[in-house]
């Protein structure tokens, strides 16, 4: 096996004096579903920032055999390393097809993803194609952003607590483009705070604690692990 798609060594990252990310260090294979999930402030959001370039990361970040530490945000998604924030930032007065048009990086390549494709895999998008983004669930919105992303074609996505205020259904449904995706080929690091889907589709998961990780290991070994979720993701 060759080098991981994503590899992350040693991260640290500071919000002015505050030492936030203390030594961050996982990895995400190819075609791989890797959860990242920790309470709230402990600092996933940042980690997903720090590989950006959002926020400036020290340590080494190394993506498809290429360190990216110092590469600024567009660059590190011209590689092909896809990123979908914690807010559903959609274009409210464009159409569905309009928002996710405008994901795409070129006219002129074809990557694996097209608009039909995306409504074949969510049907309810397609219902939806001529309506403004604005009028759109929560949870549409959320699908709608996951799907603009993908149409700039990334080799991997990381994806921000996708799954926040919406309904059991919206959820379900999330799980299933998740995993759709995946099985496209298209590495994803999934950001949760919950371990509903994430102990359904990932391969692998990480725990995170104050800025580092707690736990590594698969669904099956944190769900024997009482003592690991009771410490660092009950509430
Ligand atoms: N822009 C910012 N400025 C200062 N502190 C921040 C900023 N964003 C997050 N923090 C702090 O950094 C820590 C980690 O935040 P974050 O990465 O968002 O956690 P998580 O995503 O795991 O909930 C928290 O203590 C939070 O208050
Ligand atoms: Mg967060």
């Amino acid at each position: 096996m060759g080098e991981p798609m994503l590899q992350v060594r040693d991260l640290h990252a500071y919000y002015g004096k505050s030492h936030i990310l203390q030594g961050v260090t996982f990895d995400v294979g190819e075609g791989e579903i890797v959860s990242l999930l920790g309470r709230n402030g402990v600092g996933r959001s940042t980690t997903i920032k720090a590989i950006m370039g959002d926020v400036p990361p020290s340590g080494s970040i190394r993506f498809k055999g290429r360190e990216i530490v110092g590469l600024k945000p567009h660059q590190v998604a011209r590689l092909g390393l896809g990123y979908v924030p914690e807010n559903r930032d959609i274009f409210p007065g464009l159409t569905v097809r309009q928002n996710l048009l405008l994901g795409q990086k070129s006219t002129r390549h074809k990557g694996r993803w097209s608009v039909e494709d995306l409504f074949e895999v969510f049907p309810r998008l397609k219902e939806r194609a001529d309506t403004p983004g604005g009028v759109l669930s929560g949870g549409e919105q959320q699908m709608l952003t996951i799907c603009r992303t993908l149409m700039g074609d990334p080799d991997l996505i990381m994806i921000d607590e996708p799954t926040e205020g919406l309904s059991p259904m919206m959820v379900e449904l999330v799980g299933k483009l998740l995993a759709e995706i995946a099985e496209r080929g298209v590495s994803i690091l999934l950001v949760e705070q919950k371990l509903t889907i994430a102990l359904r589709i990932s391969h692998r998961l990480y725990v995170m604690g104050h800025g580092h990780i707690v736990f590594e290991g698969t669904p099956a070994a944190l769900n024997a692990d009482a003592a690991v979720r009771k410490e660092w993701l009950e509430v």
